[in-house]
């Protein structure tokens, strides 16, 4: 296996509105991120993945952009952004840009342009068709509900936006479109960027005819349909060619709706993509019967089916991300451990249990101090367009009431991800001395940064911890993989197998206790970290709640 900086290395994804409010306006931004670098630093992280920070007007939170050259204004200026990216470099963390080039805002000048008129230079941006018996031109639905298509009356005709209507999606078959985004790529880098992560970078080549899917719950075919289409490989290499070879960028794919095939086309070892890609499948473990909307608990064969199957399916011929948790999904301490008595305990024993796999690991602000899921009482507490679009179209057509719909919300929002980080027991967590733009969790005075900074058994200690043994040992980056117990439906263990040198890992995802038999090469070995201080390796080591156990062979 080919060695590279980029997957020896820890990413730590920062969501700008909610880490850190500079100027007490109630919203987070880039001054307050330089602010707590030294934070970041302590963890031990090694690159910072910034979700979007262009000029929007946010009707999704920034990935929505009308000028990818030029700073939100909330968010501070070019200038606080070179000093944010200096300060960083200086303490060697590296940068990642969030490329959200699926689509552009609506009040994108190009945008402004191509819906002038049918011969304007900028029509061809974007995916305009005419209608049909009278209605949209296809029945694909918008991943934020409603139809994936916008009638404008300027040329009676209507566009494309598989997100919301201010995201109009581009037509990346026009090769102006492609130039225009390597020329704004090559931009940044020359700025000192260190890569991107491509926001749904799998949807960018739409089929040529624009069929018809496969109706979901709410009567519109979803997005995957659109998934891995025909140029979408073609395009990315020819990205890669002229923007990514240049220098030594760190690169990660958004991709819903990706197949393993797929992965090893997108993350090729052959180096002509991406590095990685994000996949979905171990995301749709807990979903409903036709989508993510519910509070269903995962079954834990499913998820290590999944994930034993991405990291076999990769080993050798690709590689892995490994996350939890980011800004799309709710809290992992709620969602897969337990958030209340066992929270310290299983969000340290999540932790082990992903980032003892074979990929790079991913942290989501937060994720390192077990911030947990929201107590959101009402619709109103939520700002997630996805959220409120999906209670009010779902509870309107009746296919949940409105109580089902706010259970899973409360379960499954991304607001969840999206409150104020908590950086002290001080009004507002310490994230602003204003209004915070949407509620901070309540539970702020018990858990925060400044407390278990201060505590040397806290999560935030731990994930330092695992962070570091990940430098020092060379069979947590690049050791295969092999799932043991695959029936267990409570215990979660594998190795991993670097030559001589050979790990145990063993997490117990229930409250309860139950018994491990130790494979016997292991009987002689030492504990390498875990989440219970008294640890001991034994024949027959009996797991307490939410125990995470690693072993080294000896
Ligand atoms: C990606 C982003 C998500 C955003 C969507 C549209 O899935 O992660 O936050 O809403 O793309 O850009
Ligand atoms: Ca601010």
């Amino acid at each position: 296996m080919k060695k590279r900086w980029w997957k020896e290395c820890v990413v730590y994804q920062i969501y700008p509105r909610s880490f850190c409010d500079s100027n007490g306006d109630g919203i987070g931004d880039i001054r307050g991120i330089t602010s707590k670098m030294d934070y970041l630093k302590e963890l031990g992280i090694d690159v910072i993945w910034l979700s979007p920070v262009y000029q929007s007007p946010n009707d999704d939170n920034g990935y929505d952009i009308s000028d990818y050259q030029a700073i939100m204004k909330e968010f501070g200026t070019m200038e606080d952004f070179d000093e944010m990216l200096a300060v960083a470099h200086e303490r060697g963390i590296r940068l990642v840009m969030d490329l959200v080039v699926n689509h552009t805002s609506d009040e994108h000048a190009w945008f402004a342009e191509s819906r002038k008129s049918l011969d304007n230079p900028y029509r061809d941006y974007y995916i305009w068709r005419p209608g049909r018996d009278g209605g949209a031109p296809n029945n694909w639905g918008s991943c934020f509900s409603g139809p994936a298509w916008e009638y404008d009356k300027a040329t009676d005709m209507y566009y494309l936006h598989l997100f919301s209507k201010k995201q109009p999606d581009l037509n990346w078959d026009n090769p102006a479109v492609r130039d225009e985004v390597f020329r704004m790529m090559n931009w940044w880098l020359d700025k000192g960027v260190d890569g991107f992560r491509m926001d749904v970078i799998s949807l960018i080549s739409k089929k040529p005819d624009l069929p018809d899917g496969v109706p979901g719950i709410n009567g519109y075919a979803g997005a995957d349909e659109v998934a891995n289409g025909p140029h979408v490989h073609e395009y990315l290499k020819e990205m890669r060619q002229k923007v990514l070879n240049r220098t030594e960028t760190i690169t990660v794919g958004e991709c819903a709706g990706v197949t393993l095939e797929e992965a090893k086309k997108y993350a090729n070892r052959e180096e002509t993509e991406l590095n990685m890609v994000f996949q979905f499948e171990h995301m749709g473990v807990d979903s409903g019967e036709n989508s993510k909307w519910s509070d269903r608990k995962a079954d834990l064969r499913d998820l290590k089916e999944i994930l034993s199957k991405w990291q076999k399916g990769l080993e050798d011929v690709a590689w892995n991300s490994l996350y939890w948790e980011n800004h799309d999904q709710p809290r992992s301490v709620s969602r897969f451990g337990d958030d209340g008595a066992y929270r310290e305990t299983s969000a340290k024993m999540l932790a082990t249990c992903l980032y003892m796999m074979q990929g790079t690991p991913y942290i989501y602000q937060g994720q390192e101090l077990g911030m947990t899921n929201v107590p959101f009482e009402s619709i109103e507490d939520f700002r997630d367009l996805e959220s409120i679009n999906a209670y009010h179209e779902l509870t309107e057509q009746g296919v949940f009431t409105r109580e089902e719909m706010l259970r899973y919300l409360r379960y499954k929002s991304r607001d969840n991800a999206r409150t104020p980080f908590q950086w002290s027991g001080e009004e507002n967590a310490g994230f602003t001395s204003g209004e915070p733009w949407i509620m901070v969790n309540p539970n702020y005075k018990k858990i925060n940064a400044k407390e278990q900074m201060g505590r040397e058994d806290s999560v935030f200690h731990y994930f330092r911890k695992l962070i570091r043994l990940r430098k020092e040992h060379e069979v947590i980056v690049y050791g295969t993989y092999d799932l043991l117990l695959p029936e267990s439906k409570e215990i979660y263990a594998y190795t991993r197998t670097l030559g001589e040198e050979k790990l145990l890992v063993v997490c117990n995802f229930t409250a309860g206790e139950v018994t491990f038999d130790l494979p016997e090469e292991f009987w002689t070995g030492a504990v390498l970290t875990g989440n219970y201080e008294d640890a001991a390796v034994k024949e027959h080591m009996a797991l307490r709640a939410y125990e995470a156990v690693v072993v080294k062979k000896q």
